[in-house]
């Protein structure tokens, strides 16, 4: 499976978003992520539809809206009528994960299935074939900047080998923590994209960052060694 790199604008200054988004592009991103917060699922408050309508008439790559927020159904259609493409819910903050599934699959949109680092990953038992990718939270959702949460590596592990088991072809998204020197580790415990939102936008170079990290994705990818 191609292993896939999506800047988090979160770490991005929010006066330049755009900016942000077109630099992310032009050195050679596959996704832009993007982190929606409420203020209830977890403490801070972010973006809005708005901003994903006005960042779609920028960039070409798909949008990937991830909801850190309650409710997460409610808010779906802005997310979608505002142009995102792939929409990550988690199962924490909704009591129908099916049904939200089912309908961010009906929308015609990729729908995402995201977990906390404490949630475990046999709460994906019943959704795990219908999701088109499973985002492992690595840090507690809330802010930028965090560390990366050791025991998440055999978390990763896990969910990868259960998927290898059942044949499934459902990527992991990993989210939180991931930096330059930890990248390769990560990929080689199973991780599919990479979600780094301050590695990328608070280093000098963000555009050398994501070349760098595009490296470290394709020689992962490529090494016939390692177990994914
Ligand atoms: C955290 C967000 C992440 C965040 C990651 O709650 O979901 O997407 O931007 O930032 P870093 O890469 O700095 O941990
Ligand atoms: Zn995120």
């Amino acid at each position: 499976m191609t292993k896939l790199i999506a800047p988090s604008i979160l770490s991005a200054d929010f006066s330049r978003i755009g900016e942000a988004v077109e630099l992310a592009e032009r050195a050679g991103a596959d996704l832009i992520h993007v982190d929606i917060m409420d203020g209830h699922f977890v403490p801070n408050l972010t973006l809005g539809p708005q901003l994903v309508a006005d960042i779609r008439k920028l960039t070409r790559l798909p949008i990937d809206v991830h909801l850190m927020v309650d409710n997460p159904r409610a808010l779906v259609p802005l997310f979608h009528e505002a142009g995102a493409d792939w929409i990550s819910l988690h199962v924490e903050a909704t009591a129908h994960l099916h049904k939200d599934v089912t309908m961010i699959k009906e929308l015609g949109r990729k729908a995402g299935v995201a977990l906390n680092p404490a949630t475990p990953i046999q709460s994906l038992q019943e959704i795990l074939g219908e999701a088109d990718f499973i985002l492992l939270m690595t840090v507690n959702p809330g802010w930028g900047g965090q560390s990366f949460i050791p025991s998440c590596l055999d978390k990763i592990r896990a969910l990868k080998a259960w998927i290898r088991r059942d044949k499934l072809e459902v990527p992991v998204q990993v989210d939180g923590g991931i930096k330059l020197d930890n990248a390769e580790d990560i990929f080689r415990a199973g991780m599919d994209i990479a979600v780094a939102g301050s590695a990328i936008f608070a280093a000098p170079d963000p555009a050398e960052v994501i070349r760098e990290m595009k490296r470290i994705a394709a020689r992962s990818a490529a090494d016939k060694d390692h177990l994914t």
